[in-house]
């Protein structure tokens, strides 16, 4: 080939790729802007979108999980209690060893597992990792925020002995775990400004509020949360302080009976981290 037929065949290689991008760029925007894709969670993914999600999640969990060492997680009592922090907290959802998912867990989309094999696909530190993190666009909620780290781990300890668990030996774990008091989240002295911008989506601060710097739906329920530190008062009417604005976002209700904003389970630690984040300057 001499050195222009050469050129000339580069060029028309790169000439159709580029109308094939254009072609797909088109069709993906008619496909969203025109409404065709359905949303529906009765309607399912195709099993090829679905095994690929899968494993673009499995490969996530395990490269995000490698560095964690988990602590020891046998013996009765850690299991019992992980039993019953799985039972607050996870059968809606997930079922358990004999008893079905409620309604919200069956018609999800995708559908959350039964975690009875669990721990023959996930190794406890990846376990752990789910539990905390959640996974993005799939349903399963992070713990992080509502859950202490014993007692995530205290779930990973339930997680690793289900397996071997019948539906009888699950019935019979004692009543006692049921409502476990939860181990106390760590309170840190120092307000953390970066874990407060974490918190406010994790308490759902942001499905009201617009917030700089923090992701979230086109809301109005709640007044922006923009610029706050310029402020004279905040909440109408409450002079604004780290404390104070601590104080309203733990307990809103105690402020002003009946305002629309609903107290949110807040740690006073989360709060004031929170409150730390919106008052940057
Ligand atoms: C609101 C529903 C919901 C609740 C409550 C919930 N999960 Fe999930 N969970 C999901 C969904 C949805 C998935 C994702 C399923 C998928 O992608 O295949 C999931 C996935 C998981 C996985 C990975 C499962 C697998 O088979 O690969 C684990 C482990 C898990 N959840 C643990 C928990 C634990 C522990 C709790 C309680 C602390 C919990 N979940 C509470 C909905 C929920
Ligand atoms: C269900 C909706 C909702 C949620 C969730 C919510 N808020 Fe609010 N928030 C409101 C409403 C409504 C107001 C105005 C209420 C009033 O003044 O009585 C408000 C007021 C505020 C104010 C005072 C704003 C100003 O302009 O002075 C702050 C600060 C605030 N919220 C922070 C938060 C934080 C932090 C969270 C999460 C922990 C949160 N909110 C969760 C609805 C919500």
């Amino acid at each position: 080939m001499t050195t222009s037929r050469r050129r000339l065949v580069a060029l028309t290689i790169a000439a159709t790729l580029a109308v094939l991008a254009t072609l797909g760029a088109a069709g993906g925007a008619l496909v969203l802007y025109g409404g065709f894709y359905n949303v529906a969670s009765t309607r399912a993914h195709f099993q090829w979108v679905h095994s690929l999600l899968e494993l673009g999640m499995q490969r996530s969990v395990r490269r995000h999980a490698r560095d964690i060492a988990p602590p020891p997680l046998t013996g009765a009592q850690l299991i019992g209690r992980g039993a019953g922090l799985y039972r607050d907290n996870c059968v809606t959802c997930h079922g358990a060893p004999g008893v079905a998912q409620d309604d919200i867990g069956q018609s999800m989309q995708p559908v959350p597992g039964p975690l009875a094999d669990a721990a023959r696909r996930w190794h406890p530190n990846e376990l752990y990792w789910i539990t905390r993190h959640g996974i993005k666009m799939s349903g399963m909620p992070a713990w992080e925020y509502h859950l202490s780290d014993q007692d995530i781990w205290a779930v990973v300890a339930f997680l690793v002995a289900l397996p071997a668990l019948s539906p009888q030996a699950y019935a019979a774990l004692p009543d006692q775990a049921g409502h476990p008091q939860r181990a106390a989240r760590p309170a840190h002295a120092q307000a953390d400004a970066q874990r407060g911008r974490l918190a406010l989506s994790q308490y759902a601060c942001n499905a009201c509020h617009l917030i700089p710097g923090v992701t979230g739906p086109d809301t109005m329920v709640g007044p922006p949360l923009h610029d706050l530190a310029a402020r004279q008062y905040i909440a109408g009417g409450l002079p604004n302080s780290a404390a104070n604005l601590t104080r309203w976002i733990q307990d809103p209700q105690r402020i002003r009976p009946n305002s629309a904003m609903p107290a949110m389970g807040v740690t006073e630690s989360d709060a004031r981290d929170i409150a730390a984040y919106l008052l940057q300057p």
